[in-house]
C-alpha cells in the first residue's frame, strides 16, 4: 500500500512504538489518527504533524472503539489502514499471576484488537481494501520464564491475526502481524504487574522504538504476513515472511 494520502489510525500512539510509528507514517504523507488515553500527549504529537488528529480511546472500551472509527470516517471519509499497537505487559511467574492483572492485559492485548479490527473491517471493505498490522511480541514465539501471562495474550493476537489474514484477503484487506524484541520504551515501567524481565540489565542491547516503526511501516508497504524483530541470536536481523502468501 502507498502511505502518502491514506489515512492510517494508530492505537496507543501517547508514547514508544505508537508514537515513532505515527510520525513516521505522516513523514510518508500519511493522515495520522492518534489514539490513547494520555490526551495530552496525543494532542502534542498531533500539533506537530500535518493533518493529524488525536482522539482520546481507551481501547478496552467497545463504545469509545467505535466512536474513534465514526470520528474518523467523519473527518476523512475513510480508514486506510489501522496499527493495533496499544499493548501492556505483566511479568511474574505463573504461580504469583494474579486473574485481575491477567484479564486487564487480556483485554487490552487481545480484546481490544479484535474490536478494533471489527471497527474498521465495514470501511475498509467498501474502500476496496486496507492494511491492518497487529503489534505482537518476540515473547509469544519463545519460552520466557516471568512473561507467560503475557506471552499467552499475544499468542492469543497471533492467531487471530493469522486467521484475519487469510478471513479478509478476499476483501483486499492485508492483515500483518509484527514481532518486537526488547524495545526502549515506558513499557517497562508501565506494567500491569511483576517487573522488568532480566531485572537490573538488559542481556541484550533494546531496539530503538523507530527501528519497530520501520517494520511496521514496512509491513503496510509490502503486504508481508510478519517480521521478527530477532535479537541477538542472529546478528538482529528482521526475519519477513510471507507476501506471497496474499492472495
Ligand atoms: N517495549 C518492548 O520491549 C516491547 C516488546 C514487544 C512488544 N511490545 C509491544 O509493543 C506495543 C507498544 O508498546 P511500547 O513498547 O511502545 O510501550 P509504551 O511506550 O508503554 O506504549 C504503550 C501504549 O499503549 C497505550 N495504552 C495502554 N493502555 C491503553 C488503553 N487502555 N487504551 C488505549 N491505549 C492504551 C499507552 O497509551 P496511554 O497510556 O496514553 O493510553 C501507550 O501509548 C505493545 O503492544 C507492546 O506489548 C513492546
Amino acid at each position: 500500500m502507498e502511505l502518502d494520502g491514506s489515512v492510517v489510525i494508530v492505537t496507543g500512539a501517547s508514547s514508544g512504538i505508537g508514537a515513532a510509528t505515527a510520525r513516521l507514517a505522516a513523514a510518508r504523507g500519511a493522515r495520522v489518527v492518534l489514539a490513547a488515553r494520555r490526551e495530552g500527549r496525543i494532542a502534542d504529537l498531533a500539533a506537530d504533524l500535518p493533518e493529524a488528529l488525536a482522539i482520546r480511546t481507551d481501547m478496552r472500551d467497545p463504545a469509545q472503539v467505535g466512536r474513534l472509527v465514526d470520528a474518523v470516517l467523519d473527518r476523512f471519509g475513510r480508514v486506510d489502514v489501522l496499527v493495533n499497537n496499544a499493548g501492556q505487559g505483566l511479568h511474574l511467574p505463573l504461580e504469583q499471576i494474579g486473574l485481575d492483572d491477567l484479564r486487564a492485559i487480556t483485554e487490552l492485548n487481545f480484546y481490544a484488537p479484535l474490536l478494533a479490527m471489527q471497527a474498521v473491517i465495514p470501511s475498509m471493505r467498501r474502500q476496496g481494501g486496507g492494511a491492518i498490522v497487529n503489534v505482537s511480541s518476540m515473547t509469544s514465539r519463545m519460552v520466557l520464564p516471568g512473561a507467560g501471562g503475557y506471552a499467552a495474550t499475544k499468542a492469543a493476537l497471533n492467531m487471530l491475526s493469522q486467521v484475519a489474514r487469510r478471513e479478509l484477503a478476499p476483501d483486499g484487506i492485508v492483515v500483518s502481524t509484527v514481532y518486537p524484541a526488547v524495545t526502549a520504551t515506558e513499557f517497562h515501567q508501565s506494567l500491569a504487574a511483576g517487573s522488568r524481565v532480566g531485572g537490573g540489565s538488559w542481556a541484550v542491547k533494546p531496539h530503538p522504538p523507530e527501528m519497530v516503526a520501520e517494520a511496521i511501516i514496512g509491513l503496510i508497504e509490502s503486504g508481508e504476513e510478519e517480521v521478527l524483530l530477532t535479537q541477538g541470536w542472529d546478528g538482529g536481523a528482521p526475519a519477513h515472511r510471507g507476501a506471497e502468501g496474499v492472495q
